[in-house]
């Protein structure tokens, strides 16, 4: 996959998915305009790729705010008038039980996790038309699908609506010529995820995952990047799972599953 010559927006960059994401792109050749709320985050990644010669424009944004997406928008317009690729990882979580979520809890969630995505394609409609890539990748989740283990009723709720952002948005920017898709990743060792698991947690998870492991964030970088290059040019409004085969499970581990046949 080559990017030369194009130019890929990444929210969430300054780590986990959006950063491995924001490498790959980077190092085929794309500049990379960087977009996250840790702004020291950000600037330790411009030096890193300053250093290793890899171009990247870095934003401070709040993606949860449509003020600030505008904002930032108009300011990226300045320097990169197009934008072939735009990624939309930036994400939290929240881990109330469905009976304790707070309405600030369900609102913080639904509006970075899903808002946010809608927020940054709407504002960024100029400058997706005027590039030659015109391709969106969603970062969904596999608990858009099933239910978030790490996350609670708001993070699922979410997720699942990004998937409906991306079939409404694939709909009808086809006229544009923009495709939408999206990745749902299953567990990846992140930031997000250290934080929110203990190491027994971690042990028990890739016990169940089929391919016996973790995902790398670099794992669902690749399928991003296939879902935003011309090699994908006929694929629009889907999804792609990226979870080691965790969803073809169906209630035991799939550990059990061996030593009960052995
Ligand atoms: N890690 C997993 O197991 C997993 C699984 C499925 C889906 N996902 C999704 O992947 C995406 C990336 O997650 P990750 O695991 O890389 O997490 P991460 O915590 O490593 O990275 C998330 C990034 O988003 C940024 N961010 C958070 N809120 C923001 C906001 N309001 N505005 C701008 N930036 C903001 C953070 O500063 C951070 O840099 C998220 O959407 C997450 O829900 C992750």
């Amino acid at each position: 996959m080559d990017f030369n010559g194009m130019t890929a927006a990444i929210t969430g960059a300054a780590s986990g998915i959006g950063h491995a994401t924001a490498h790959a792109a980077a190092c085929r050749g794309a500049r990379i305009v960087a977009l996250d709320r840790d702004a020291q985050a950000l600037e330790r990644m411009r030096e890193q790729f300053d250093a290793d010669g890899l171009a990247l424009v870095p934003f401070a944004i709040d993606i949860g705010d449509e003020a600030s997406v505008r904002q930032t928008v108009d300011a990226i317009a300045q320097v990169a008038p197009a934008i072939d690729l735009l990624v939309n990882s930036a994400g939290i979580v929240s881990r109330g039980l469905f009976e304790t979520t707070t309405v600030d809890e369900w609102e913080r969630v639904l509006s970075v996790n899903l808002s946010g995505s809608f927020f940054c394609i709407q504002q960024m409609m100029p400058l997706l038309k005027a590039g030659k890539g015109r391709a969106v990748v969603n970062v969904a989740s596999l608990a858009s699908k099933r239910v978030s283990y790490t996350g609670g009723v708001a993070y699922t709720a979410a997720k699942a609506g990004i998937l409906g952002l991306t079939r409404h948005a694939a709909f009808e920017l086809a006229g544009d010529g923009i495709r939408v898709n999206a990745v749902c990743p299953g567990p990846v060792l992140t930031a997000m995820t250290r934080n929110a698991t203990s190491e027994a947690d971690r042990r028990k998870v890739a016990a169940m995952v089929p391919l016996g492991a973790w995902l790398e964030p670099h794992d669902i970088a690749g399928a991003i990047l296939f879902l935003g290059s011309p090699a994908a040019r006929m694929i629009t409004g889907t999804s792609l799972d990226i979870d080691g085969g965790l969803s073809l499970i169906t209630g035991s581990s799939y550990e059990e599953y061996r030593r009960a046949r052995q």
